[in-house]
């Protein structure tokens, strides 16, 4: 190591200590979560973190924005590790976006037989769900996939709907993907649209469409259509969940390597107590739950820009502290996410500016300091 980059990382480990856990006061250099700290000639500075249950989601950003402001230093990449309850505290380093097959919950889940990758090409997968319907799972979705592409990552988003496919009329495509391969596999390549690569049941379910879904299980259709759909190379795929915590969620997360579920809710607390069971699922089947967002958080009103809580207040950050999980955002309840919605204009994209498309922005890089950033770098 040269005295250039030897000095640069004792400047940077210097930087990280003044990193605190808000509660326990334990800074991030000492207390383990930072490792494998290294510098490179040209300024680029790379660590791992190692999250842990008990830390806010904003201690990875807090150690960012700290080597980010050390003089010398160009660039930050950040492999984070999940947090999980067989690895001890503090003890071993967790795989980049690891923990998905290690219990969060209580109890004793035996962990998943392991699965040949149904995905090859795709580094992460991120599940958007929720214990009901009309949350918001698709909207949140949509942003989060178009907010993640801006943001450089290479995208794909999976409407895994099969009762009401919606991702289509969110993205206001009408073109189909075009459906061909050989010796009797059919293969679907994904439309791209805003920055995405999107594969929708909406998209297949025409009459006129080949008939590539077969099968009288939703299971059974999901895996099918999985298998069939050609990513290519992704950073992340994201995909919207139908609602509820039956067959075809469990059926995904068996399929695919869900590596985190981002949950939404609205503020009130029926909404929230049903997203508590969904939690709860998903932890049973050992897949680990990345935070909460809360929709519909306050209207905005398009006349004088008040907002007025009309779904309550504060539920999904009340939910988030109960169930231990990080707050991802708060996104108001706008005419204009609504009507984005219907004119297949997300709010990200559509207006990048207004409160909501801020909010979704602030979720997805949120949601990207859960996996390895030099994802953002490949694209
Ligand atoms: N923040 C928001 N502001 C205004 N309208 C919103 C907001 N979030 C969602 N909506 C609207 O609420 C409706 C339901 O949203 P969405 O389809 O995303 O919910 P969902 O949870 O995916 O529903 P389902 O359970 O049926 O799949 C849509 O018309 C959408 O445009
Ligand atoms: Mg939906």
């Amino acid at each position: 190591m040269s005295v250039e980059t030897d000095g640069l990382l004792r400047r940077v480990a210097a930087a990280l200590t003044s990193v605190v856990h808000p509660e326990s006061g334990e800074d991030v250099v000492s207390s383990g979560r930072v490792r494998e700290l290294r510098a490179e000639p040209d300024g680029v500075v790379k660590f791992r973190f190692a999250l842990r249950k008990e830390d806010p989601g904003t201690l990875v950003r807090r150690a960012r924005a700290a080597a980010e402001a050390v003089d010398g230093v160009s660039r930050v990449k950040i492999d984070v590790g999940l947090p999980s309850a067989t690895e001890g505290q503090g003890a071993g380093t967790p795989k980049p976006g690891g923990g998905k097959k290690s219990p969060l919950g209580p109890g004793n889940v035996p962990a998943p037989t392991p699965r040949p990758d149904v995905l090859p090409g795709v580094r992460h997968v991120v599940a958007v769900s929720s214990g009901k319907g009309g949350v918001g799972k698709s909207t949140v979705a949509t942003n989060l996939a178009v907010a993640l592409a801006q943001e450089g990552h290479r995208v794909g988003l999976l409407d895994a709907d099969v009762y009401g496919p919606n991702i289509p009329t969110m993205f206001g495509e009408r073109r189909r993907p075009s459906v061909g391969g050989t010796k009797g596999k059919e293969i679907i390549v994904p439309l791209e649209s805003h920055g995405v690569r999107l594969m929708s049941l909406g998209f297949l379910l025409e009459e006129d469409q080949p008939a590539v879904m077969r099968g009288p299980l939703i299971s059974g259709i999901l895996k099918q259509f999985i298998d069939q759909v050609e990513w290519g190379e992704l950073d992340l795929l994201v995909v919207d969940m139908p609602p509820g915590t039956g067959d075809a969620q469990l059926s995904l997360v068996q399929t695919v390597n869900v590596d985190g579920v981002v949950m939404v809710t609205t503020p009130q607390d029926v909404s929230t107590g049903d997203v508590l069971r969904a939690i709860r699922m998903f932890e049973k089947v050992n897949t680990p739950v990345l935070g909460v967002v809360e929709n519909m958080s306050g209207f905005v009103c398009p006349c004088c820009g008040e907002s007025v809580d009309i779904f309550g207040e504060g539920g999904g950050r009340r939910l988030a502290e109960r169930a231990d999980l990080p707050f991802l955002g708060a996104v108001p309840l706008e005419v204009r996410v609504r009507e984005g919605g219907d004119r297949g204009e997300p709010a990200v994209s559509a207006a990048p500016d207004s409160a909501s498309g801020l909010a979704f922005l602030e979720i997805a890089r949120r949601v990207a300091e859960h996996f390895p950033v030099e994802a953002a770098a490949s694209a």
